[in-house]
């Protein structure tokens, strides 16, 4: 009779050979540093549980994000404005749990870090100590101070601009950003400014492909796109948007990875290697 996977762990165990071995060594800053100076795409797609921390790890994600997005794809807020450091610190330790490899960042929610340094510090340790290896915040120049003081702190910052969807109310909606030069100027300046401040790496979200490109080449550490075209170090997606599972209109740029894959762990895998062999994004689809 053929067998039926009862629990989790039987549903993961064709997934590694060996699973107490892990298939590669673990994505650390330093290999994350290594691959941008070789010029490797990096690959990094959000994550909120331990079961797809387990697959996307499988599957050779350098990145896992738990990204608070979760607050919209899996509790149906409209933006992420509600999601909570409870929130975030439960997830982050589900991830962090299923994941053996891969880099671990985790979202600094709404309200978290806007008050003060110290509040940010508060919080930043607390996701840490759930599992994340840094943590991202968004905005620029405001921020310059709290990622200084993090990463005096030893704890590593993911800067994020262009479409700051913790903004959204104050950015008119969710709209392309630095679309003329002013705005690009300021988005390059405030790039310049996190760096400076020790952000390691950025997530740069909806801004014009030509745009993304040139702030890239200028930046001296890897920026990640969505929404930002092919000239970016890496790209990352949220999982359910890239397996096909968000409801309505396809986001211009997403590609629904399942389409033509046998499962879940097929369309990861195709993700990875379209993203590091530069075909996807294709500009003429998904850039703006
Ligand atoms: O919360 C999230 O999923 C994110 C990505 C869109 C980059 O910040």
């Amino acid at each position: 009779m053929a067998a039926t996977a009862a629990n989790p762990a039987d549903t993961l165990a064709h997934l590694s050979q060996n699973p107490l071995m892990p298939s590669r060594r673990p994505v650390t800053l330093h290999r994350l540093r290594e691959m941008y100076a070789a010029g490797e795409k990096i690959t990094m797609l959000t994550c909120y549980d331990a079961l797809f921390a387990r697959v996307l790890d499988e599957a050779g994600v350098d990145v896992l994000l738990v990204g608070d997005s979760l607050g919209m794809v899996l509790n149906g807020h409209p933006t992420t404005l509600s999601v909570s450091m409870e929130e975030m610190v439960y997830h982050t330790g589900s991830v962090a749990r299923g994941n053996r490899t891969a880099w671990l960042i985790a979202d600094m929610p709404f309200g978290s870090y806007q008050e003060s340094t110290d509040l940010c510090m508060r919080n930043a340790v607390k996701l840490m100590q759930a599992g994340a290896q840094m943590v991202k915040l968004e905005g620029g120049g405001w921020t310059v101070p709290l990622v200084r003081r993090l990463v005096d702190s030893g704890i590593p910052v993911c800067a994020h601009l262009g479409f700051t969807p913790q903004s959204v109310h104050a950015l008119g909606g969710y709209r392309v950003q630095g679309r003329n030069e002013a705005s690009a100027e300021l988005l390059a300046a405030d790039a310049k400014d996190l760096a400076e401040a020790g952000a390691a790496l950025l997530v740069l979200e909806m801004v014009p492909s030509a745009t993304a490109r040139s702030l890239t080449e200028a930046l001296p550490i890897p920026v990640i796109g969505i929404g930002a075209g092919a000239g970016c170090s890496g790209q990352v997606l949220v999982l359910h948007d890239m397996l096909g599972l968000k409801a309505g209109e396809p986001l211009r740029f997403v590609r629904n990875f399942m389409e033509g894959a046998g499962g879940i762990e097929q369309a990861v895998r195709q993700y990875v290697a379209d993203v590091r062999a530069g075909r996807f994004p294709d500009e003429k689809l998904h850039g703006f």
